[in-house]
């Protein structure tokens, strides 16, 4: 078993903080469509604190391109959106989540629609909104806006009524240093501000919504916010974690050398983009029978096979047989990021890579987000509610980040109706004896811990390689987890070096591959030993 050697920020029960507090009913901490929904279905009755790492809105939400999967179009059927489900998460999937998400789907866009999220119509004339189609699905059935701009849409919208709303209040680049458990439940966090240093907000509830943690692969679709830091506030603050293994990782990503890692979209082999190897080769329809619409792990894991086999650092991405004009309607953003890398992706063919992109596993959630520390709720991708399974399906995610989102904003309103007690302060000592930090270079850390993930923890994983990333992740613990800090990164690094461990504890553990899970050394999938979930409970370290 590892030792974890998680800080210790705060001991209960002595003194005054002596630090600024704020009281809010409830905490949100994050903003994307997860917390964002959640924010907004509790102020209908309570006053909201939103904070916010970076800028508002600056989160995985906003990347997202393909879409919102949703069973909208007469010719589709929730029976088949479930289906495709359970099908892509291999085992695992919980499917009373799985009938929830689904069929709450539509009325969720409903009230997007109703905050003036405007996804696109076929035409104007109609109305009838676009469909597009993603690997795995049997059906149209995800809707977008602004061509490949869909989470900005989801987002801005969101933005509005929050902004507009007087019971929310927002605070941005505040980064939450650990959640405040006391006598075992949650009473809210320790955060802190560039200007303003440390401070405490006290809450009757608080939602974790801080999304996923993508940032801990060298290769990344996701935001530079997405540093696991809700999982790992979560863990120490003793709820249980589940599926930690099952990293997803998209298999298109814009490769070229000083470009962002821009994701290129699945959407685009929907409207049928093909694969080409170095030698301009169509190579899927050689690994699965749906080709470049195969589940996104088999793609992952082709392209790879590709790479190795030609020597090369990446495969390409052909859609110069579509129409330009219909290319630079539908994919706005993708057309106009290539280009500014001189590519025209009317004319020659996009440099790709698979890379980490969505954490599948998380804090574990029942059906009303609730993680089991009272007081504590966590929705999107900082939790697991068991909708995914082993592996997601494409645009599943918004889907589910609008539904719990929404669920924990309802939850949190009936507890505190419950409670009928006014949010109090407890005393606490901040500084709990933590080692003088000294000579430390936190960026080469960092770096270095990104590259070791991907390079042993990412798309193919096995004994040999896991051992190797346990082996430094433990080394770097020692000297990296007893420490205060006081600035953002240093609380970051930890939380990325707590989640790392987590992912390589339980892919070590699971003996099989299944779904996103790939282990080179074991190969089959192994449902007599392994068709169950990975847990880890956390350690707890409030009084
Ligand atoms: O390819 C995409 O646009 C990704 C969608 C998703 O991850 O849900």
């Amino acid at each position: 078993m590892y030792n974890l050697i998680l800080p210790k920020r705060y001991v209960v029960g002595f003194d005054t903080t002596q630090l600024p507090e704020l009281f809010t009913e409830v905490l949100v901490i994050g903003s994307g469509v997860a917390g964002l929904s959640a924010a907004l279905e509790a102020s209908r009755e309570r006053g909201v604190l939103i904070v916010s790492k970076n800028k508002l809105g600056e989160n995985n939400t906003m990347h997202a391109q393909g879409g919102v999967a949703v069973v909208l179009s007469p010719e589709d059927s929730f029976q088949s959106h479930i289906k495709d489900t359970l099908e892509a998460g291999q085992g695992l999937c919980d499917r009373k989540v799985v009938e929830k998400v689904v069929r709450d789907g539509p009325s969720k866009i409903e009230g997007l629609l109703e905050l003036g999220a405007s996804f696109d119509r076929v035409d104007s004339a109609s109305g009838e909104l676009a469909f597009t189609k993603e690997g795995g699905h049997s059906h149209r059935r995800v809707i977008h806006g602004r061509g490949d701009s869909t989470g900005m849409v989801v987002e801005e919208a969101l933005l509005k009524a929050v902004e507009d709303n007087v019971r929310i209040s927002t605070m941005d680049h505040c980064f939450a240093i650990d959640l405040l458990v006391v006598e075992g439940a949650c009473r809210g966090a320790l955060l802190w501000h560039k200007q303003r240093g440390r401070f405490i907000v006290w809450a009757g509830e608080t939602i974790l919504a801080t999304g996923g943690c993508g940032q801990l692969y060298r290769e990344t679709t996701n935001s530079a916010v997405a540093t696991g830091d809700g999982m790992a506030m979560a863990y120490r603050a003793g709820a249980v974690l589940q599926d930690m293994e099952f990293v997803q990782f998209h298999p298109t990503t814009l490769y070229i050398a000083g470009a962002a890692r821009v994701l290129i979209t699945e959407a685009m082999r929907g409207e049928g983009a093909i694969l080409r190897n170095k030698w301009g080769e169509r190579f899927m329809p050689k690994y699965h029978p749906m080709a470049e619409l195969a589940p996104r792990d088999v793609v992952s894991k082709s392209i790879l096979q590709e790479m190795q086999d030609d020597e090369h650092t990446h495969v390409y991405l052909d859609v110069t047989h579509l129409p330009k004009e219909y290319l630079e309607s539908r994919f706005p953003n993708i057309c106009s990021i290539c280009a500014s890398f001189h590519i025209d992706i009317t004319k020659e063919l996009i440099p790709v890579r698979p890379s980490a992109h969505y954490m599948i596993g998380g804090a574990k959630v029942d059906n009303k987000a609730r993680t089991g520390i009272p007081h504590l709720y966590a929705c999107g991708e900082t939790a697991c509610t068991g909708l995914h399974g082993a592996n997601r399906l494409g645009s599943n995610s918004l889907l589910e980040g609008l539904v719990y989102g929404y669920k924990a904003g309802e939850e949190v309103s009936l507890s505190l109706n419950r409670r009928h007690r006014r949010v109090t302060s407890y005393p606490l000592k901040i500084d709990a004896g933590a080692g003088r930090l000294r000579g430390m270079n936190l960026e080469d850390i960092r770096d270095s811990l990104k590259s070791l993930m991907w390079r042993c923890a990412g798309v193919e994983r096995d004994e040999e390689h896991l051992k190797e990333a346990e082996d430094a992740l433990s080394q770097w613990r020692e000297y990296v987890m007893d420490k205060e800090f006081h600035t953002a990164e240093g609380w970051e690094l930890q939380n990325m070096l707590l989640v790392s461990s987590l992912i390589v504890m339980a892919a070590q553990q699971r003996k099989e591959s299944r779904g996103v899970h790939y282990r080179k050394d074991y190969a089959q999938r192994d449902d007599q030993n392994w068709k169950r979930h990975i847990t880890f409970r956390g350690q707890g370290l409030g009084a």
